[in-house]
C-alpha cells in the first residue's frame, strides 16, 4: 500500500486515477474533515453571541454616522412603502449579481402586478474588475441595454409611441451606497465580484442618466434608487402588510428591515427630504460588512479573503454567501490533495483556480441522492478533472458541503433573529405575526441550505415565537420592488 502512495503522477500528466489510497492517506484526509467541522462549528451559544454582537453593530450603526465600521445602516430615504395602489407603467434597473436585468411593470391599482417583461444581460467580466472596467464603459454597457429594451417596449408601455410622457425607472444598485435622496446616492464601495475603482464616490444615478442621454434616452427618469434588500422589502410588503425585513441571500448577503425614525439618532437633523408621516424610515444594514471574534472561521475563510478583491471586508457576507461558499470547498479540498492522495494526488491545477467550483456545483454534491454518490463523481470530474474516486472520498466530499452550507444557513439565521431582537419582534409572548422577505438564488435553489436556515431560526427562535414567524421567497424582489417603489415614488 505504502508503494502505491507513492505512486504519484508525473507533473505534465492529468490528474491519476486514485484507485487505491493507503490508510494514512484516509487518516490524514479525514483529519483536514474533522479540523473543518471543529473549525465551523455553530452551536446554540455562538449564535446567540453572533446575534448579540449583530444587535451592537446595528445599535452602533444607527447612533452616527460611520458609528459602525462593519454595519454601516444606511437610511435609504424610503420612507413609504408601495401600497398596492400605484398605477403605471413602470422601468426596473437591476444591477448587483453577474447578470443584470431590466424589467417592465404595470401595475394596475388592485395590488398585483398586471404584467411584467425581463430581460436578463450577464455583464461582461471585463467591466466587473480589471483595467476596462471603468464608471464610464458599466453605464454605458447598462444603458445601451436598457435602450434596446426600452425600444423593443416601445408603444406597449402607455406611451402611445410617441415619447412624449416622461418614464421612469426604478435602479437597484446593490452595493452600499451614501444616499443623498430617494434618487441619488455616492457608491462608498464595490463589494462582491465588482471594482471599478472611478466609480467610487461616485453618484450612480448621474453616471446612469448621462449614459442614458448618451444613448437617447432622454424621456426617462430614475425616480428611485433603492439596494436589492430594500427593492424585496418593497416587494415583500406589497403582497403582505405584515413584513417587516428582507434579507438577501445569492451572490451577496445584506438585509434591510423598517425602523421606527427616533431609533435613528443618526437623523436628529432630518434631511428636508425627510418630511415623512409614517414616522418610519428603510435601513440598508449592509450586514455582509459584519465581524466578529464569535464568527467560526478557519484558514480557508482567512486565504479566500487575502486573494478577494476586498480583504479584509465583507466577512459575514464571505462566510455565507453564494460567490464564496463554492470556493470554500474548492480550499478543503485542495488542502485534502496536498496531504493525500485520495483526490489524486499531485496535480492540482484545476484544484488552485479560484472560483472553479461553485455554489450550484456545492448544492448538487449536497443533494446527491444516487447510491453511488455518481452526481459527486460527475462534478469532481467535470469541473476538478477528479476521477475514480472511492465512495468513501465522495462521502467525504459531501460532509465537506454540508459543513460548509450549514455554517452559512446558521450564521444566515443568527443575523435574522439579529434584526428581529432590534425591532422587538419574535420575542416571548409578542403575538404579532412577523414576515421576512428574502430573495437570491442560495436560498431559492439550495433546499438544504434553506431547511438549515429555517430549523435554526426555530432553534433560536423557540417553536411557538417560530410558528409565527413567516420566511417568504419574494422571487425577483429586487427588481420588481424597484419598479414598485419608483412608482411609489412617482414625481408625475
Ligand atoms: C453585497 C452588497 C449589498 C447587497 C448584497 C446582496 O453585500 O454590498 O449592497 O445588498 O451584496 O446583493
Amino acid at each position: 500500500m505504502a508503494a502505491l502512495a507513492k505512486k504519484r503522477p508525473a507533473r505534465h500528466r492529468t490528474r491519476a486515477t486514485p484507485s487505491s489510497s493507503s490508510s494514512s492517506d484516509v487518516e490524514a484526509a479525514k483529519r483536514v474533515v474533522s479540523d473543518l467541522r471543529d473549525a465551523c462549528a455553530t452551536p446554540a451559544t455562538t449564535l446567540d453571541a453572533v446575534a448579540a454582537a449583530m444587535v451592537g453593530e446595528m445599535d452602533a450603526g444607527l447612533a452616527a454616522e460611520g458609528g459602525s465600521s462593519k454595519v454601516k445602516m444606511i437610511v435609504t430615504f424610503v420612507d413609504a412603502l408601495p401600497n398596492g395602489g400605484e398605477e403605471g407603467s413602470f422601468y426596473a434597473l437591476d444591477l448587483g449579481g453577474t447578470n443584470f436585468r431590466v424589467l417592465r411593470v404595470r401595475l394596475a391599482g388592485g395590488g398585483g402586478v398586471a404584467e411584467r417583461v425581463a430581460r436578463e444581460v450577464p455583464i461582461p467580466h471585463r467591466l466587473m474588475s480589471g483595467d476596462d472596467a471603468t464608471s464610464e464603459n458599466l453605464f454605458d454597457f447598462i444603458a445601451s441595454a436598457l435602450a434596446e429594451f426600452v425600444a423593443d417596449e416601445e408603444g406597449r408601455d402607455g406611451d402611445g409611441g410617441d415619447g412624449e410622457r416622461m418614464r421612469e425607472l426604478g435602479f437597484t444598485f446593490s452595493f452600499p451606497v451614501r444616499q443623498t435622496s430617494i434618487a441619488s446616492g455616492k457608491l462608498i464601495r464595490w463589494t462582491k465580484a465588482f471594482a471599478v475603482d472611478d466609480a467610487v464616490g461616485e453618484d450612480v444615478v448621474a453616471a446612469l442618466q448621462a449614459a442614458m442621454s448618451k444613448h437617447g434616452l432622454h424621456n426617462m427618469r430614475v425616480s428611485a434608487l433603492i439596494n436589492d434588500t430594500v427593492g424585496t422589502l418593497a416587494t415583500g410588503s406589497y403582497y403582505d402588510d405584515d413584513t417587516v425585513a428582507a434579507v438577501i441571500l445569492g451572490t451577496g448577503t445584506n438585509a434591510a428591515y423598517i425602523e421606527s425614525t427616533n431609533a435613528i439618532a443618526k437623523l436628529s437633523s432630518p434631511p428636508a427630504e425627510l418630511g415623512n408621516s409614517s414616522n418610519t424610515m428603510v435601513i440598508n444594514t449592509e450586514w455582509g460588512g459584519f465581524d466578529s471574534p464569535f464568527l467560526p472561521t478557519t484558514e480557508y475563510d482567512q486565504a479566500l479573503d487575502a486573494e478577494s478583491l476586498n480583504p479584509g471586508e465583507q466577512t459575514y457576507e464571505k462566510l455565507i454567501s453564494g460567490l464564496y461558499l463554492g470556493d470554500i470547498v474548492r480550499r478543503v479540498l485542495l488542502k485534502i490533495s496536498t496531504k493525500s492522495s485520495l483526490l489524486g494526488g499531485g496535480d492540482t491545477d484545476l484544484l488552485t483556480t479560484r472560483f472553479v467550483l461553485t455554489t450550484p456545483d456545492v448544492s448538487s454534491m449536497h443533494h446527491d441522492e444516487t447510491p453511488d454518490l455518481a452526481i459527486v463523481a460527475d462534478k469532481l470530474a467535470e469541473k476538478l478533472n477528479i476521477r475514480g474516486t472511492s465512495l468513501e472520498t465522495r462521502r467525504m466530499v459531501v460532509e465537506i458541503c454540508d459543513i460548509v452550507a450549514t455554517r452559512s444557513a446558521r450564521l444566515a439565521a443568527a443575523g435574522i433573529v439579529g434584526i428581529l431582537r432590534k425591532i422587538g419582534r419574535g420575542g416571548a409572548g409578542d403575538e404579532r405575526r412577523s414576515v421576512v422577505a428574502v430573495d437570491g438564488g442560495l436560498f431559492e435553489h439550495y433546499a438544504k441550505f434553506r431547511q438549515c436556515m429555517e430549523s435554526t431560526l426555530e432553534e433560536m427562535l423557540g417553536e411557538e415565537a417560530a410558528a409565527r414567524m413567516f420566511i417568504k421567497l419574494a422571487n425577483d424582489g429586487s427588481g420588481l420592488g424597484a419598479a414598485l417603489v419608483a412608482a411609489a415614488y412617482s414625481q408625475s
